[in-house]
């Protein structure tokens, strides 16, 4: 590790370990309020120590989708609240494990740890060094974390080296609309308030890319305002969003949409999710209703833990050309269907 990527985690340890005590003194508006979470997690959220929210600073839910039985991995788990949330749905069969590099954070999370729990001191750039080995993990999680790691790629090579095939990295994050000025970037209270670190999100798509993930998919995207007229004269100009992101370990993934006429049926059968299930923005599945289907998008749904969840009918020996997404027009934070790509 170089120094200038010690002396950020450094900072950032600061800032978590002893600048910040509770979600209370978090400078802006990013950190999300129990009221985005649906329903039946909040109902688990009754379970999870008072203390361990007191120190919640995400950004989003990530809570994945159909986790019984997995092993999930949260990344920068701070005291916990994903990783309790989560150890409540993945049951007994499964496992969570929680990695953050703050003492502070740490001891609060390990001070709650129940049979299917573990948190470890570590690093999200060397998941080797706490023994996370390759190809173990069903689904990784992080909330408001990969934006401050110095070595961003490095962080994405390790998720998809611990991912099993057909896994799935699901997580929220800040993102940024143009690429933050490296000043900026050297800013310890911004970087602190996951400003500073934010992805550009071409950048991140083409980090993505790199790794050998070429196709990711976008839950939700909201726009978020800073509050605060001294950060706000900082760094203003970049409009900033909290977004939810899924992508999965898959080699059939191709770097455009093809299509092949595959067609895609929901069955209704994903826990709390009977009528519909948003799949991501621009892929509502009605309960029973065919829906025309890219290469990508089948694989997703047939080649991995969602796939009992789906009836998806033809291959790809057959190309049609490139899917049109015409009608796919993300949504942002829209109870609409778009078409689909
Ligand atoms: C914004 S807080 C989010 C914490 C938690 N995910 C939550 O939602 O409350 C960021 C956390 O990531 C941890 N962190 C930041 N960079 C890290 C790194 N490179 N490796 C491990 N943990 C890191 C910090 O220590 C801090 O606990």
């Amino acid at each position: 590790m170089s120094c200038c990527d010690k002396r950020t985690h450094d900072d950032v340890s600061e800032y978590y370990g002893r600048v910040l005590q509770s979600s209370s003194d978090l400078q802006t508006d990013l950190c999300c309020s129990v009221e985005d979470l649906p329903h039946h997690h909040r109902e688990l959220l009754a379970n999870v120590p008072t203390e361990v929210l007191e120190k919640f600073y995400g950004c989003g839910s990530p809570i994945p989708h159909l986790p019984e039985g997995c092993t999930v991995l949260d990344l920068g788990c701070g005291t916990g609240r994903d990783a309790f949330i989560c150890a409540q749905l993945v049951g007994d069969s499964g496992k969570v494990i929680g990695i953050d590099m703050t003492d502070e954070q740490l001891a609060v999370a390990q001070k709650y740890e129940r049979p299917n729990t573990r948190f470890l001191k570590g690093y999200m750039e060397d998941l080797s060094a706490v023994g996370i080995e390759d190809n173990s993990v069903d689904v990784v999680i992080s909330n408001c974390v990969i934006n401050l790691s110095p070595k961003k790629e490095q962080v994405f090579a390790e998720i998809f080296r611990v991912l099993k095939p057909g896994g799935e990295l699901y997580f929220s994050d800040v993102f940024a609309d143009r690429r933050i000025p490296r000043e900026l970037q050297q800013d310890s209270e911004l970087l602190g308030e996951c400003l500073a670190g934010a992805m550009y999100t071409e950048d991140f798509r083409r980090m993505l890319q790199r790794t050998g993930v070429p196709d990711h998919r976008i839950i939700s995207m909201n726009a978020t305002a800073i509050n605060n007229p001294e950060l706000e004269n900082r760094i203003g100009f970049v409009n900033f969003t909290s977004t939810t992101v899924r992508a999965f370990k898959l080699a059939s993934l191709e770097d455009r949409c093809e299509d092949f006429g595959q067609v895609a049926v929901y069955k209704g059968t994903i826990p709390h999710h009977p009528h519909r299930f948003e799949f991501d923005n621009h892929h509502l599945f009605e309960t029973g209703h065919p829906m025309l289907v890219c290469g990508n998008t089948a694989a997703m749904i047939s080649e991995t833990r969602y796939a009992p969840h789906f009836q998806v009918t033809g291959d790809r020996s057959r190309h049609f050309g490139l899917f049109d997404c015409a009608d796919g027009i993300p949504f942002i934070e829209d109870d609409g269907a778009g078409g689909c790509c």
